[in-house]
């Protein structure tokens, strides 16, 4: 489906993010394996969440939604059944990545596979770490998926992560949970720390210690169920933050949305833009921290992107490279190679989308170099089936001089269904 967006002045209004995903995917999947019942509020709503969804009841996990909560009857680590079909993650990283190592330490074989953009995505990453601990990993060439996963008994492993991955740490710490000794993932470079954070909640052995690195120790243990309340999407709501920032005349209040320190790097980039997000109301939903943000129309300047902070926006890049196009002066993004692995080439479809909109786009390897600012032109945007391309050009298309159109604009349902209708309607008020 195509999605048509025209040109707007202003945006005022309430919204709030949908739950987010990465900490949906976590609570459904250590629900699945506690012993109890686990109660999950506001859950992320996208595609990729269901794919979780749909994997575990495969798994023989019982898992009923109403309206207001979704309820998991746990089976413990070792109630897990053999699916008799394969499983499908679909779009979805967090899903196959995370899976394969509650996986890995079941005594039956797991067939894993995903969609076309799914299965062109590393897994050795993955498969490297597993079979170390004992895991026999099955794949195509070069690790992509399907995976075979025979189950085995574990053992545990120091791993320092070869690359900053939340999804490989989480991996191995869910792996490490049914292993025979201690399991420690050294993590030079910080990631999201959602997994450790709900694992702690839930009762397991683990331990966090930092001084130049972060090291993460877990042994094998139970969880236990609980109550979880999920904090609306960062991720998210940067696509209305910056849509915020750059109409004029515009005001949003986004409630509820999660401000875990390790997801708002792209906050302190804002900062050095010039840009001040007021974060009012900050409370704890149990093991995250939330706040409601207010967001004003401001004036921006170019920043420098680069080091260990990138991994901490990782997801914001494609919509902080849109808002750099209207900065005054260069934006220089590096040490974002990882962007080229995500659900698209996300570097080589902002510098293809942006360039077609006239905005001034150098591609580097690692990054992009962005010159502002620029008036920018509708056009025709390849959203690459990427839900953050999606979005972050339909906020494009409200800045520009003419309308632009989004191919397969429905890939945004996988983490954001209704995210059209939300900013159409922010955009009219
Ligand atoms: C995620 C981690 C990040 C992120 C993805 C979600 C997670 O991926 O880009 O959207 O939930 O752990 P990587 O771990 O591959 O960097």
């Amino acid at each position: 489906m195509n999605f048509s967006i025209s040109p707007m002045q202003t945006i005022r209004g309430r919204l709030s993010a949908p739950g987010d995903k990465s900490i949906s995917h976590r609570a459904l999947m250590l629900g699945a394996i506690a012993r109890g019942e686990t109660a999950i509020r506001s859950l992320a709503p996208g595609e990729d969440v269901r794919s979780t969804m749909r994997c575990l009841r495969q798994l023989g996990v019982s898992i009923q939604e109403n309206k207001t909560e979704l309820r998991v009857q746990g089976r413990g680590f070792a109630g897990l059944k053999k699916s008799a079909t394969i499983l499908d993650a679909g779009n979805s990283g967090t899903t196959m990545r995370l899976l394969s190592g509650i996986l890995a330490a079941q005594p039956f074989d797991t067939t894993i596979t995903g969609d076309a953009s799914l299965q062109c995505r590393p897994m050795r990453r993955i498969i490297e770490p597993l079979t170390k601990m004992g895991a026999t990993i099955d794949s195509r060439e070069n690790g992509y998926a399907p995976l075979i996963i025979h189950g085995s008994k574990l053992r545990g492993i120091h791993y320092p992560l070869p690359v900053a991955s939340a999804q490989v740490k989480s991996c191995v710490l869910l792996a490490g949970l049914h292993a025979q000794g201690e399991t420690v993932v050294e993590e030079k470079i910080p990631t999201r720390d959602h997994s450790e954070r709900l694992l702690r909640l839930m009762g397991a052995n683990i331990s966090v210690s930092s001084n130049q690195c972060s090291v993460i120790s877990i042994h094998a243990g139970e969880l236990h169920g609980g109550e979880i309340e999920v904090p609306g999407d960062f991720s998210s709501a940067a696509f209305f933050i910056t849509a915020a920032l750059l109409l004029t005349d515009s005001e949003l209040i986004i409630e509820n949305v999660g401000v875990n320190p390790t997801r708002t790097a792209f906050l302190e980039v804002l900062r050095e833009m010039g840009a001040a997000v007021e974060i009012t109301n900050l409370r704890n939903a149990a093991h995250e921290p939330i706040a409601d943000l207010i967001v004003r129309h401001q004036a921006l300047r170019g920043a420098n992107v680069f080091g260990n902070r990138v991994a901490l926006l990782i997801d914001e890049i494609p919509i902080l490279a849109v808002m750099a196009t209207q900065a005054d002066g260069e934006t220089h993004i590096r040490d974002a190679g990882e962007l080229r692995v995500k659900e698209s080439d996300r570097l080589a479809a902002l510098a293809h989308n942006l360039l077609a909109m006239g905005a001034v786009v150098e591609e580097l390897p690692d990054g992009l170099v962005i010159t502002g600012p620029t008036k920018l032109r509708g056009a025709a945007i390849d959203s690459f089936g990427d839900h953050r391309i999606a979005m972050a050009f339909a906020v494009v298309g409200l800045l520009a001089g003419s309308p632009t159109t989004i191919s397969e604009a429905e890939c945004a349902d996988v983490s954001f269904p209704g995210f059209f209708e939300t900013l159409q309607r922010v955009a009219a008020n």
